[in-house]
């Protein structure tokens, strides 16, 4: 059997002995009665840190978007995401269904919107025109292989948005990644913004969780709607217990980010690849002269597991369980494999 380095998603981290230990150790209460003191300690911290009044603790990351999607919105109304987003490519439909809204999909590859993209796109002056109340960024962007979303340009769409009276979300389930790539801090990042998810299962390593910060007022609407959906929890501080260890992994994102440079510098040097160059911790690339089916098939059975993003198009992720003995492995296998 070759080592098997799983650059899937920075989603397939195992706890840490740690975790397990405090998960064990957590002292917990009923969270649904707002008794859970370990839970509770989750929520300030992050609030603290987006510089958010309140926050309220969800499972996962679709669940706290789609929380805050129904606390901005009134069905009937449109929500404008960029193309690239989660939230429209990989939430199963979830806006029409749950908020009864449609999204409103703008902007270029890049996944980052200028304020004309929303200017462009505002309606509800007339009554067979959809309201739009809502913008959604993400920050870092997934699927333009983990780009940080500028502070500036950040600004600007909130400036264009708050014009019209929209309010805005961030999908901030890798906004760690940005800090660690940029110095800048979560809370800069976030001051635009509403409503800001952020995930403790990615980069963090946690096993379970996410978190959606706001003002007092749109966080208690948000604990309504997370019982509505089913998402209150009992004894959550056991999870929660993980999450409050993995706000501690933040800087060690850096590693990452570092490993996934040196995977693209080796993929750069090979004819058979075209890659972006990485500014967090997700390598795109495209194979220039295979099926990225055939690549991944080829890497696959040399233990080097990725996953597709497109016809010609693979997307490796790297996360704290990626060793530089797992790096070496796959550089290695790009070598012998592709030349
Ligand atoms: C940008 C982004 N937002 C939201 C999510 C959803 O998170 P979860 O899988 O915890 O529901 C993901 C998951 O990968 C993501 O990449």
């Amino acid at each position: 059997m070759p080592e098997i380095v799983d650059l899937r998603s920075d989603t397939v981290t195992q706890p840490t002995p740690e975790m397990r230990r405090a998960m064990a150790e957590a002292e917990v209460g009923d969270d649904v009665f707002g008794e859970d003191p370990t839970v509770r300690k989750l929520e300030e911290r992050v609030a603290d840190i987006l510089g958010k009044k309140s926050a309220v603790f969800v499972p996962s990351g679709v669940m706290g978007n789609q929380i805050a999607l129904a606390v901005h919105t009134q069905p009937g109304d449109e929500v404008v995401v960029a193309e690239r987003s989660h939230i429209f490519h990989y939430e199963s439909g979830a806006p029409g269904q749950i908020s009864g809204v449609q999204l409103r999909p703008v902007g270029d590859e890049t996944g980052i919107l200028k304020p004309i993209d929303v200017e462009s796109v505002v309606r509800g002056a007339f009554d067979w025109e959809p309201r739009t109340s809502l913008v959604c960024l993400e920050n870092t962007v997934n699927k333009a292989g983990g780009l940080v979303y500028p502070l500036d340009d950040i600004r600007r769409v909130a400036e264009a948005a708050r014009a019209h009276e929209l309010a805005l979300h961030l999908d901030g389930a890798r906004l760690w990644n940005a800090t660690a790539a940029t110095g800048t801090p979560e809370s800069e990042f976030s001051a635009s913004f509403d409503t800001v998810n952020v995930c403790l299962s990615k980069g963090l390593g946690a096993p379970v969780g996410s978190v959606l910060a706001g003002s007092e007022a749109l966080i208690q609407e948000a604990r309504r709607m997370r019982k509505r959906l089913g998402g209150g929890m009992r004894q959550s501080g056991i999870l929660a217990a993980a999450g409050l260890l993995a706000l501690d992994h933040r800087e060690q994102l850096k590693a990452d980010h570092a490993r996934a440079k040196s995977f693209a510098d080796a993929l750069s040097r090979c004819a058979a690849f075209r890659v972006v160059p990485p500014e967090t911790n997700i390598v795109l690339f495209d194979t220039l002269d295979e099926d990225a089916s055939t690549v991944l098939e080829k890497l696959e059975e040399e233990g080097v597991r990725v996953v597709p993003f497109g016809p010609k198009t693979l997307r490796a992720t790297f996360h704290r369980d990626v060793t530089d003995d797992g790096l070496n492995h796959a550089i290695s296998t790009i070598r012998k494999l592709f030349g």
